[in-house]
């Protein structure tokens, strides 16, 4: 039975593999999107923040060590919210476990809200398009990072266990459900085209500020090998919106 959001993380094997890919510093995500993502979030001194998958909350412990003054975390898995709240005791902190999609909020405002690769785990973007938009301060910004919609397109040959050197571009203009087969689990992920992307914050009160691919940078790896692999299939998108006024929500 394929698992949904945060579900796979509750599963054992899953999370701990999970765990051991994610510590490793070459992984992906410090090598090709926190140094993108931290750029787009520039500086955070005085600023609050909510992230949405916030996983085991090193990221906010990082923020309020540069200077967040609180941190929002939202995550619907128990392992996770174990790790986070271990990570976050005693710091300026607060931790939700609630599925980002019901997650509510509505008395609080934040000066940045930030999610890193949980967005293609959300079936209705547009829906949390809208709650995000309705969370944000007047000068907040939204930065969140993706997939990208090149690897979401198709998992079918990953999925057969061809997983290195190529990766197959398909069904791509068909957005909706896949099923990713991950570290012996089924997930389930949304894929959505680079325009929809665009469309769905665009028409729900986001002004586009920028864009990245998660283009490698050779001075971050340890290995030539593993960035000249890396410099070939584009594994995530990272983007920024500031919050527009009231007159660009769509009625
Ligand atoms: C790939 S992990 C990333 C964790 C963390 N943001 C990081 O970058 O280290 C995705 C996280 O999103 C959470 N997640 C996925 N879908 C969710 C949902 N619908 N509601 C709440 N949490 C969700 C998972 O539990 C997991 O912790």
């Amino acid at each position: 039975m394929p698992l949904n959001g945060s579900e796979a993380y509750d599963k054992d094997d899953f999370f701990q593999l999970y765990l051991q890919k994610r510590k490793n510093s070459q992984s992906p995500n410090d090598t090709l999107e926190k140094p993108y993502l931290n750029e787009l979030i520039g500086r955070v001194e005085g600023l609050n923040f909510l992230d949405l998958g916030c996983g085991d909350g090193e990221y906010g412990l990082e923020l309020l060590g540069k200077g967040a003054t609180h941190y929002h975390g939202v995550d619907n898995s128990t392992n996770m919210l174990r790790l986070a709240e271990a990570a976050l005791k005693g710091k300026d902190a607060t931790l939700h476990k609630s599925p980002i999609e019901t997650l509510n909020l509505s008395n609080h405002s934040f000066d940045r809200i930030i999610s890193r690769l949980a967005f293609h785990y959300i079936s209705d973007l547009e829906a949390l398009a809208r709650k995000i938009h309705s969370y944000l301060n007047s000068s907040g910004k939204l930065i969140f990072s993706i997939e990208h919609p090149v690897i979401t397109s198709s998992y079918k040959n990953y999925n057969k266990g061809i997983k290195r050197g190529s990766w197959e571009v398909d069904d791509y203009f068909q957005s909706g459900k896949r099923i990713n087969h991950w570290m012996g689990e089924e997930v389930v992920k949304y894929h959505r085209t680079l325009e929809e992307y665009f469309n769905i914050f665009q028409e729900n009160g986001f002004k586009f500020e920028t864009l990245k691919e998660s283009k490698p940078k050779l001075e971050l790896f340890e290995d030539k090998e593993l960035y000249e692999r890396r410099a070939r299939i584009p594994l995530f998108l990272i983007f920024k919106w500031e919050k527009a006024g009231q007159e660009a929500l769509r009625i």
